[in-house]
């Protein structure tokens, strides 16, 4: 029987979750035409070997294994993209969330009371067994905060990542999800073009028993970012206010670094230095957060880094070409010159940097 629901379940280093997800998922939908994906970003502890042990037991059982990449929305987005089922529902891999509520939520989708089914700790029934430290809370609050501020309907854990909806409505939002950092269901509401209509369905958030969670700065970076991208509409493509950020921060290290080297070095030394530094923190940093989801690593990451001053070094050439040439011709003062010049530079290392150096 073809499946009407398939669960994906995003996992990383989650292998001593897999075989107990399955279980669970078998024990909670019974008389349900169910398939579980679980999409696994080529964990070292083995989770794909382990998922694909079991689906060579049980057809309901798929797995999704992407190498070089990384990140919790993208896998969602994948797993769901893979889905022909009526329904798709998004759950973590790590037993957090409390996959008995299934049902309920098919239930809404498939009486026309919702449009989306979330999983809520924040509804009355809900709420968290775990022990959030009260920073992790806090940070929590505050984002919760923000999202519904920014949010066209009324939904008390937008924060979720546990979530149901017709495939249909999925596919027809798939084209304006960002698809970066941790959530992926505020995406969505952020993104589809009309209101939704919300069925919140209490659960308690569990303690992780295995494994390690994978929230960290990045992520809550991320996830102002995505806030910021879809307040902006879109306009500002989100790597590239990434990657503008980044560089402003390389200008204030390469004046930092000029500023020391020239006490004790004539300035033409001092600003190879100042420069030297700025790209390579510049290139440390778009490593980490502007293509986080892409990361060099190993050999790669050497080839990267030659590849990324080879680039920026064009760029500064560009720079300086189109300001003097702007200033020959006396169009206009060193002020826009120069701009002119910097902006252009920006642009160029953009877009060779997000083609040749990461191939995001
Ligand atoms: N494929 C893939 N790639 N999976 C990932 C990645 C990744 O880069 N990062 C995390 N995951 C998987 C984890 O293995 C886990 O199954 C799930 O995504 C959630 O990650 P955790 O690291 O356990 O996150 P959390 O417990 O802090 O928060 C989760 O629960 C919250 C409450 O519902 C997240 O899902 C939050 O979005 C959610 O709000
Ligand atoms: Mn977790």
């Amino acid at each position: 029987m073809p499946p009407i629901l398939t669960v994906v379940i995003p996992c990383f280093n989650e292998a001593a979750n897999v075989a107990t997800m399955a279980e669970r998922l078998d024990a909670a939908l019974p008389g349900v035409a169910w398939e579980a994906i679980f999409v696994d970003d080529d964990s070292p502890d083995g989770t794909a070997a382990i998922a694909r042990g079991l689906a060579a037991r049980d057809s309901r059982i798929r797995c999704i294994r992407r190498i070089g990449r990384r990140g919790l929305a993208s896998a969602c987005i994948e797993g769901m993209l893979a889905s022909s089922a009526d329904y798709v529902a998004v759950i973590d891999g790590d037993l957090q969330h409390d996959e008995s509520i299934l049902p309920r939520m098919l239930a809404e989708l498939q009486a026309g009371r919702a449009d989306i089914a979330i999983g809520s700790r924040h509804v009355e029934g809900g709420g968290a067994t775990e022990g959030f430290s009260s920073l992790r809370r806090r940070i929590s609050d505050g984002g919760t905060a923000m999202a519904q501020a920014l949010l066209p309907v009324k939904v008390a854990d937008p924060m979720s990542g546990f979530f149901m909806l017709p495939r249909a409505l999925f596919e027809a939002t798939a084209p304006s999800l960002t698809g970066r950092g941790f959530k992926i269901l505020l995406d969505i509401l952020l993104s589809a073009d009309r209101k939704l209509r919300v069925a919140e369905i209490p659960y308690s958030f569990r303690p992780r028993t295995a494994g390690e969670s994978k929230l960290d700065t990045t992520v809550l970076l991320e996830f102002v970012a995505l806030l910021l991208d879809k307040s902006l509409g879109g306009f500002l493509p989100l790597r590239f206010l990434s990657f503008a950020i980044v560089g402003a921060v390389g200008v204030l290290v390469h004046l930092v670094v000029l500023s020391i080297v020239i006490r004790f070095a004539p300035f033409v030394t001092a600003q190879w230095v100042a420069t030297f530094v700025a790209m390579t923190v510049n290139f440390w940093l778009n490593n980490r957060i502007t293509y986080r989801d892409v990361k060099l690593r190993g050999p790669a990451l050497w080839r990267g880094l030659a590849l990324f001053y080879v680039v920026c070094g064009f760029g500064a050439v560009a720079n300086v070409g189109v300001a003097s040439l702007l200033l020959v011709d006396d169009l206009v003062g060193w002020r826009w010159a120069g701009a002119a010049g910097a902006l252009l530079t920006g642009v160029w290392n953009y877009a060779v940097s997000s083609t040749l150096v990461w191939r995001a």
